[in-house]
């Protein structure tokens, strides 16, 4: 990836977006169609200043009347934050909180303590206002850690804290490198009902120093996640500002009734593989109200790479993406894949908004991947000078080591979009299927992409499905009528 400067203003500015603003923008986004629907007869399209200048007198969620429509309840039992029983202070296990020194063993002690506490009611760690340097500390069950307003939480700078643990099964191996892999800065492994929930404050993995790992190719170990994770059912994670992640910043992997809301997550727009949220063999996920800018996907949904994935078989199923925000200049607003072995099915992305980017909505897979995505729906999405607003590609010759399978073809088949529209994208969508395993089923519906420079064209191969008030004229593989019955 080639480094560029960050570009922090724009998003900034956008950053009032996150989820206060959800109600006004919609009624900004009701006008702004209206006057999409007038304009485009006659010139170029623009539309009036972006929504986050009024967004900003929203009233935050604790002070909404009514639900907002559609919500993660029914994703994480009680759908808010439990009450526990035990509820101690960073301060009463000697915290200082000054930003010194890293306190990481205040914060191990602290989770062993309270531990015990389990089964009996459960219990909450507060992190008071303050500065917390810390190295990777693992949580427990029925336990909250909950960041008082103005507490933030730093990762520590030496790569130590950050100990080397097992590969994923359905990885083989580190992502980045052969062997082990850095443990994320917050960790869990085999938990139930564990929050990570306070009032805005912070976690900041302090990621540069390992960014720079990666740009001088002096990194030895897979980077670690900001928050992982793993085997872990009944998760919340909510109302924090997560920054600079050192990787991928929120990972569950194996985990169920999972539910990410009301985050704000920031990393440098160049600062590589700090993808926003990545549920990855993950089942009952629920995504909602979340800002997020950063150096790669928003939001990425996996499963498992080439011949480990394909053994482990931990399908992503049964997913909800809603009112997502934010840019990234070299990936996508969401991607599904490209590890995607164990399979992804049965996920719903819906009210997406992407500006600056390289893609809106990315279908990556590869050969020797295996595996399958199906069933995905992805509807009402607002793209702004995104270059390739939708984009299937078939691979990049990505794989873990020698061992993966040419033989293992992924299959690709009901990917239903609609209710789309994008304004001055520089390219028509891009939709690669495989020859040997053409995409299926890929509908249409109700698809504006506006200021497409002349000549526009969708560009396909090997695939089939259907389109529907479609504009610019789809390509013809889409126009097949008579597929429209297998269509949802
Ligand atoms: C789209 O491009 C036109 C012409 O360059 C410009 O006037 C308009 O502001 C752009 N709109 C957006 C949303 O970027
Ligand atoms: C968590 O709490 C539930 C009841 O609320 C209890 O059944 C379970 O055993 C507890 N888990 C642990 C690991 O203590
Ligand atoms: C945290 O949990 C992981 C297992 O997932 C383990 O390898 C590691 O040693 C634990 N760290 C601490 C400080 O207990
Ligand atoms: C989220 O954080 C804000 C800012 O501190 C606070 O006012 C609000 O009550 C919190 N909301 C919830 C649901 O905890
Ligand atoms: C939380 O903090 C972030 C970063 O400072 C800010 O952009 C966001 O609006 C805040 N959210 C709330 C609910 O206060
Ligand atoms: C690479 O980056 C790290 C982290 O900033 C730094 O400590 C190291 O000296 C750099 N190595 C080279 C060869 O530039
Ligand atoms: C497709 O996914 C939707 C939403 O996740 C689900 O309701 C529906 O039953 C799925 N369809 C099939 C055929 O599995
Ligand atoms: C087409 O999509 C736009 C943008 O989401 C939406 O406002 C409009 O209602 C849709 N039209 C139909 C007929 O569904
Ligand atoms: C598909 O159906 C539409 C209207 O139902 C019709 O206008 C169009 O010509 C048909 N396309 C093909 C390729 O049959
Ligand atoms: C149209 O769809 C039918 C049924 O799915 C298929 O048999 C046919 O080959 C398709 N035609 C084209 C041109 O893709």
């Amino acid at each position: 990836m080639e480094p560029e400067k960050p570009t922090f203003g724009f998003g900034s500015a956008a950053a009032h977006l996150a989820r206060p603003a959800w109600t006004p923008f919609l009624l900004l986004l009701l006008s702004f169609l209206a006057v999409l629907s007038v304009q485009i007869a006659t010139k170029p399209f623009s539309p009036p200043p972006p929504p986050a200048a009024a967004a900003t007198v929203g009233s935050p969620p604790a002070a909404r009347v009514a639900p907002p429509p559609g919500s993660c309840a029914g994703f994480f039992p009680g759908g808010s934050p439990p009450e526990r029983k035990v509820v101690m202070s960073m301060r009463d296990f000697g915290g200082v909180g000054d930003g010194a020194r890293p306190e990481t063993e205040t914060f191990r002690r602290a989770v062993r303590h309270l531990r015990r506490f389990g089964g009996r009611g459960g219990s909450q760690l507060n992190v008071p206002r303050g500065t917390w340097v810390t190295g990777s500390f693992n949580l427990t069950s029925n336990f909250t850690l909950f960041l008082e307003e103005g507490a933030r939480i730093l990762g520590s700078q030496d790569p130590n804290d950050w100990p080397i643990i097992e590969p994923l099964p359905s990885y083989g191996r580190g992502r980045e490198r052969l062997g082990g892999r850095h443990i994320s800065l917050i960790h869990g492994n085999g938990l139930t009902d564990v929050v990570i929930t306070g009032n805005n404050g912070t976690i900041d993995g302090q990621g540069k120093m390992w960014w720079e790992l990666w740009w001088n190719r002096t990194l030895e170990h897979t980077r670690g996640h900001l928050v992982e994770l793993m085997n872990s059912h009944n998760v919340l994670i909510s109302n924090l500002t997560f920054r600079n992640s050192p990787f991928w910043t929120i990972h569950p992997v194996y985990c169920s009734n999972v539910v990410i809301k009301d985050m704000t997550i920031l990393a440098p727009l160049n600062a590589p593989n700090t993808d926003g949220i990545d549920p990855d063999s993950c089942s009952k996920v629920c995504i909602e109200d979340c800002y997020i800018e950063s150096g790669d996907d928003l939001v990425a949904v996996k499963s498992g790479w080439d011949q480990y994935g394909i053994a482990t078989a931990h399908p992503s199923s049964d997913i909800i993406v809603r009112r997502v925000s934010g840019t990234t200049p070299t990936c996508s607003g969401v991607g599904i894949g490209s590890e995607m072995s164990g399979g992804i099915l049965n996920v719903i992305i819906e009210d997406l908004h992407v500006w600056d980017s390289a893609a809106g909505i990315r279908i990556k897979t590869d050969i020797g991947r295996g595996g399958y995505i199906a069933n995905i729906s992805i509807s009402n999405v607002i793209m702004e000078r995104v270059k390739i607003p939708i984009r299937f590609s078939r691979g990049s010759n990505d794989h873990p080591d020698e061992g993966w399978d040419p033989k293992a073809i992924p299959r690709v088949k009901g990917v239903f979009i609609s209710n789309v529209v994008s304004v001055n994208s520089t390219k028509g969508p891009v939709l690669d299927g495989m020859k040997v395993s053409p995409f299926e089923q890929i509908c249409m519906k109700n698809i504006s992409l506006y200021g497409l420079p002349p000549p526009v064209k969708w560009h396909c191969e090997f695939l089939s499905g259907f389109a529907d008030d479609v504009s610019p004229v789809p390509c013809p593989e889409l126009r097949n009528n008579s597929s429209t019955l297998s269509c949802p």
